[in-house]
């Protein structure tokens, strides 16, 4: 199943709301309901937002609307993944806009195929795989890029094990990491986040493979929760890898300077709709956070996996292309 489809001229997404409990389509007819759902994370996780956003340009397109404009709006509608200003800036300078958001949805499957065999060479038989927030199929337009590598090393044959934290306050771990693995017979088992250090420290997690919203030269953005999941692996000394697409990578900031997105309060002081603070508590509710460079084991991409000390090079190598 893929997590969008592009039919009649309209962007069919698959309702992450909604999942586990009900598979239900949100169809966008107008780039402003592309707009609603990046903002609602009906669609979410940087690749599919990059080309749910491509899409969005093309439904412009296609009423004659006009695109500087559209652009501007749909990059406001949030502000950490780069995927989204990358795909609406490819579509903007593309002398054919359907084509060029076609050729981005195929290839995001490619990259993700290619992520997955890169990144399969660091799992071993028998390893258990911690991953925070969803970087799975449900974040691209399939695959996956962290979940892209466990289902690769899985259909290989490698006997091995998930561990998805919960991911709080959305549950992204919980709703939808969990739910692909069960789909495909992965085996996988819940965490609460909080439990993460705990199962390091007793030897019971061999490999952190997360994704990331933006890769810089010093670092990396990704869901919150991440720097601390880092932090702890360092401490235990277990490998922590991220994987992402290039279209990730950003070439022109620190990543002390991408903007962290800030989410509403009810998030949470609300659990599945029952409040679980005093009413009017307040709250501080940033999606994402910064893991540095020097906590990172490896960043998987198509090309290969880059080194912490290879970053530097490679990031000049790229940007001088
Ligand atoms: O707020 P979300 O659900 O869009 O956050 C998603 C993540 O943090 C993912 O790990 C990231 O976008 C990589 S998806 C391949």
């Amino acid at each position: 199943m893929k997590t969008m489809e592009w039919k009649d001229n309209k962007l069919i997404l698959i309702d992450q709301t909604k999942l586990p409990d009900e598979v239900t389509f949100f169809t966008c007819n107008s780039y402003k309901d592309v707009i609603i759902a990046i903002k609602t994370m009906v669609v979410r996780g940087a690749p599919a937002i990059g080309v749910a956003a491509a899409f969005g340009m093309v439904l412009a397109h296609l009423k004659d609307e006009n695109l500087e404009i559209v652009a501007e709006e749909i990059k406001s509608s949030r502000p950490t993944a780069i995927n989204l200003f990358w795909a609406v800036d490819r579509v903007l300078t593309s002398n054919d806009p359907v084509q060029e958001a076609l050729t981005m949805y195929k290839e995001d499957i490619e990259t993700n195929l290619a992520i997955g065999r890169h990144g399969s060479e660091i799992i071993n038989d028998g390893d258990t795989i911690l991953t925070h927030c969803n970087a799975g199929a449900l974040a691209c337009v399939d695959y996956g890029t962290a979940l892209g590598v466990v289902r690769s090393a899985f259909h290989q044959g490698k006997d091995i094990n998930v561990i998805c934290d919960e991911t709080r306050p959305l549950g992204q771990g919980a709703r939808l990491s969990v739910w692909e693995m069960q789909e495909e017979n992965i085996p996988v088992k819940l965490i609460p986040d909080v439990a993460s250090g705990y199962l390091m420290q007793q030897g019971k997690i061999d490999k952190v493979i997360i994704g990331a919203d933006r890769v810089a030269s010093d670092g990396i953005a990704n869901k919150i929760g991440s720097l601390l999941v880092a932090l702890a692996a360092k401490r235990f000394q277990i490998p922590f890898y991220v994987a992402a697409p290039l279209s990730t990578f950003d070439f022109d900031i620190s990543i002390y300077d991408a903007e962290i997105e800030e989410r509403g309060s009810e998030e949470v002081t609300h659990y599945g709709g029952t409040r679980i603070c005093p009413k009017g508590t307040e709250v501080i509710n940033p999606a994402f956070d910064i893991v540095p460079k020097d906590l990172i084991t490896g960043i998987i991409t198509e090309k290969g996996i880059i080194n912490p000390e290879e970053f530097q090079s490679f990031f000049q190598q790229l940007k001088s292309q």
